[in-house]
């Protein structure tokens, strides 16, 4: 399973990119208008230079004309740019023409099984059901990841799923066991991921009984110079 990270902070991408466990990013205009001092495409392509994993760039026109021309543009910044595009009539048919000029796209804001098929059928790349979002309307964002899951797997479609709106580790968790390609999570759950209280007290414990095992060796020593 791939792990992506949800956001436009270059500070927080190199950090997870130091530990090994980073294959793409994932970035919407919400997690850009977080950042400060760079245009949205001096983001882009300083992500691009951290990560040679797919770096999701997300279109804002509500035409088909428009999205073409900043997924054009987007595509240009960088070869491991996927152009997001959100799931609607006029999306879909954005998806289809990027999809014959060789330009990958996600499709975003995925809320059902259909809607995912419609955009792997268009030639989406990338799958975005929003799980978070479907929890908190009350639903289960979950079985839209099992579903949409096990209909790329059944009919071998090219397109991968990515677990998007993710809260906190269990969502993590339970993308990777209904069978999602790819998790796109936010940095505070790479954080959480990291730790338990077991694991830090468990550190904490060695350092100190290593300590005094160096300490009594120590003065064992010094006694008998
Ligand atoms: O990747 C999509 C994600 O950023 C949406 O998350 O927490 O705004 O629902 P959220």
């Amino acid at each position: 399973m791939k792990l992506f990270l949800d956001t436009a902070e270059i500070g927080e991408i190199r950090t997870i990119a130091s530990w090994g466990v980073l294959d793409g990013v994932t970035t919407n205009p919400t997690l850009f208008a977080k950042t400060s001092g760079m245009t949205y495409d001096e983001v882009l392509k300083e992500i691009c230079t951290i990560t040679d994993g797919p770096v999701s760039a997300e279109v804002v026109a509500d035409d088909v004309e428009g999205m073409l021309k900043e997924g054009r543009h987007f595509a240009k910044l960088a070869d491991n740019i996927v152009v997001k595009v959100p799931m609607s009539e006029t999306g879909l048919q954005a998806i289809s023409r990027f999809a014959a000029e060789g330009i990958r796209t996600n499709c975003t804001l995925i809320f059902t099984a259909n809607q995912g098929l419609l955009a792997a059928k268009a030639g989406a790349s990338l799958l975005s059901p929003f799980v978070g979002r479907l929890d908190d309307i009350n639903e289960e964002g979950m079985i839209v990841i099992r579903e949409l899951s096990d209909i790329i797997r059944f009919h071998e479609i090219d397109s991968e799923v990515l677990s998007a709106s993710i809260r906190h580790p269990r969502h993590v968790t339970e993308s990777a066991l209904a069978g999602a390609h790819i998790a796109t999570i936010p940095f505070k759950v790479f954080q959480q991921m990291v730790h338990h209280p077991l694991t830090d007290k468990g550190i904490a414990q060695f350092r100190s009984d290593w300590d005094t095992a160096r300490k009594a060796l120590e003065a064992r020593g010094k006694k008998k110079g």
